[in-house]
């Protein structure tokens, strides 16, 4: 039994009560020992999950094959694409979700569907706890373990990186004798790398020195602007209510869509942010962050939307967007406020259809075109020649005045108190 202090929340596993253990699997150090360790000092059986969520470059098999040679009693691999593509990316495209002016939230948005996912197969397969991998200073143990106390008030969780105090040297050791096989060199240690189809995150190493300019050998997926191709090129994203459904013409599932738009993201460079964070645990961390396919289908997403909508929509919804973003950022996917912000955004998006085409060009992806049956737009009315229809030039003398009442009235009031000063 691991020597633990008592449990501080209600949702925490209380060690001698844990027999069956769902393990959230990615095949990498941390889990791989975990894998181990739940079976030694919990003496414990071990389920293992391992969730798709399209992160490019994964072997399943091999992590299949790696889970069942540790012990684990099966290892299910689940492909949530598509999932994680309509129940999680659409709303966030509808909401144009950002956090802190720039992160796409890809991780934010994986790991309620990780954790619904764990929750559903730990109950299938007769498992009383749930482990993860998260430490205990970021935000995805705080997304984990509140999807699991919200949808299953009967599973307890352990999160042994938090609690048994082994480093990463500690952890190859106990690995070696153990077994269990470590990946690549084990001088340096690796940055610590989350992805899926929406975007990926670089932390660790020199990037926890703010005054470090990125590294090269970080960008594992987008081309560094600077070796990106020479020639510009367009690509057009077709909208319907909201929904990306199109790229350059051709309609697509929403996952091969977004895969389509990260590849020619990635040649020309496009979505890297280099982003200062304000944790919800109270820390402030940098990330790296590339996220092609979200700055296209977002930068996309944001001007239709500003097309089809009224100047009051423009003005009122990025404080809702706001908020949404930081719900889900904040690990409160469930919380009700955020589907009530859904309906608003449902609502909006109604009007959300049409075309905007981007040039991408080293680094840069910015508008070209757009159209949209949807426009609050009349390129007569807008024009500069003459009056007619619904727009009359000689009414807006009369609109001017009253628009500019009060504020002149003001401005004289404030004019004839300083009169009187010397
Ligand atoms: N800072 C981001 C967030 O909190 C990314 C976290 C990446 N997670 C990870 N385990 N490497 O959403």
């Amino acid at each position: 039994m691991p020597e633990q202090a008592p449990p501080t929340a209600s949702y925490e596993a209380d060690p001698a009560q844990v027999r069956r253990v769902l393990l959230l699997y990615s095949g990498g150090l941390d889990t791989s020992v975990m894998l181990k360790w739940i079976q030694d000092s919990y003496e414990a059986e071990v389920v293992c999950l391992t969730v798709n969520l399209g992160q490019p470059g994964e072997d399943y098999s091999a992590i299949e094959d790696k889970a069942k040679r540790l012990g684990a009693l099966e290892c299910r691999v689940v492909d949530a694409r598509e999932r994680f593509a309509g129940e999680f990316l659409v709303p966030a495209i509808k909401a144009n979700a950002e956090y802190g002016d720039g992160y796409p939230l890809f991780t934010a948005l994986g790991r309620p569907l990780i954790a619904a996912l764990a929750v559903e197969h730990a109950r299938e397969t007769g498992c009383d706890t749930i482990a993860h991998g998260c430490t205990g200073k970021g935000n995805d143990q705080v997304r984990i373990e509140a999807t699991v106390a919200t949808l299953a008030p009967e599973l307890k969780t352990i999160a042994p990186v938090r609690s048994w105090q082994m480093g990463r040297e500690e952890e190859i050791a106990y690995a070696r004798e153990h077994g269990i096989p470590v990946k690549g060199g084990t001088e340096v240690a690796p940055y610590s790398i989350d992805d899926n189809l929406w975007g990926r995150s670089s932390e660790g190493r020199w990037i926890e020195d703010l005054d470090h300019a990125p590294e090269d050998d970080v960008f594992q997926l987008v081309t560094r602007p600077e070796e990106a191709p020479d020639e510009a090129e367009i690509v057009t994203v077709e909208f319907e209510q909201g929904v990306p459904v199109g790229l350059n013409g051709e309609r697509l599932s929403l996952v091969a869509l977004l895969e389509r738009a990260a590849e020619i993201g990635c040649r020309h460079g496009i979505g890297v942010v280099d982003h200062i964070e304000d944790r919800i645990v109270g820390l402030k961390v940098r990330d790296i962050y590339e996220a092609p396919a979200a700055a296209i289908v977002l930068t996309a997403h944001r001007e239709l939307e500003r097309l089809v909508c009224t100047i009051h929509q423009n003005q009122f919804k990025p404080d809702l967007d706001r908020q949404w973003g930081y719900l889900v950022y904040a690990g409160l996917w469930w919380e009700p406020l955020r589907s009530d912000l859904d309906a608003y955004m449902d609502a909006v998006n109604a009007q959300v259809t049409g075309t905007i085409g981007l040039k991408l060009y080293k680094g840069s992806v910015g508008v070209v075109t757009r159209s949209s049956p949807n426009a609050v737009y009349d390129a007569d009315l807008a024009s500069f020649a003459e009056s007619g229809g619904l727009f009359s030039q000689a009414a807006s003398p009369g609109f001017i005045e009253l628009w500019s009442l009060q504020s002149r009235m003001a401005h004289r009031i404030r004019q004839r108190g300083g009169e009187g000063e010397t």
